[in-house]
């Protein structure tokens, strides 16, 4: 876990890649996030998910509520891959559009990335 703290205090923005089990992201994940609490402050969390019919984003709703409880700033767009088992090929997504709406996704957190680190060096986050 000291690897992933240490990792996590030096990030601005996160990207959570998180499967979907009953509706829910698995514990592992809960607990790596239940761990930390300032190194999710006044950062941008993305989110890529995938699962069956539902492509995780039940998990996502759940996270969203979890990481901003820890005041992380949670970006609208996201990635969701449904069935991702016949929706991609040698690792790859067979959807054309899928690097488009990836690159939409990574400019809103490149966005937040700056604005907020910014922020948190003109004044301490007051959480
Ligand atoms: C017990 C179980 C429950 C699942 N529940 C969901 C679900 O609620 N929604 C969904 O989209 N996929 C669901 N899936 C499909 C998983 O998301 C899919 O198997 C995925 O590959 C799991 O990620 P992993 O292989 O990286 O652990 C479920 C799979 C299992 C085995």
């Amino acid at each position: 876990m000291a690897a992933l703290t240490s990792a996590l205090t030096r990030a601005d923005a996160f990207i959570v890649v998180t499967p979907e089990y009953n509706h829910s992201y698995p514990a592992s994940l809960k607990a790596a996030i239940d761990w930390h609490f300032t190194q999710w402050a006044a950062k941008p969390v993305a989110f890529v998910s995938y699962g069956g019919t539902a492509g995780g984003r039940h998990a996502v709703l759940h996270l969203e509520n979890v990481l901003t409880e820890l005041h992380a700033v949670t970006i609208r767009d996201g990635l969701s891959f449904p069935n991702y088992f016949t929706a991609c090929q040698d690792g790859r997504p067979l959807d054309p559009q899928a690097p488009v709406y990836a690159r939409t996704v990574l400019d809103q957190l490149a966005w937040w990335a700056v604005a907020l680190r910014s922020a948190r060096d003109a004044v301490p986050y007051p959480g």
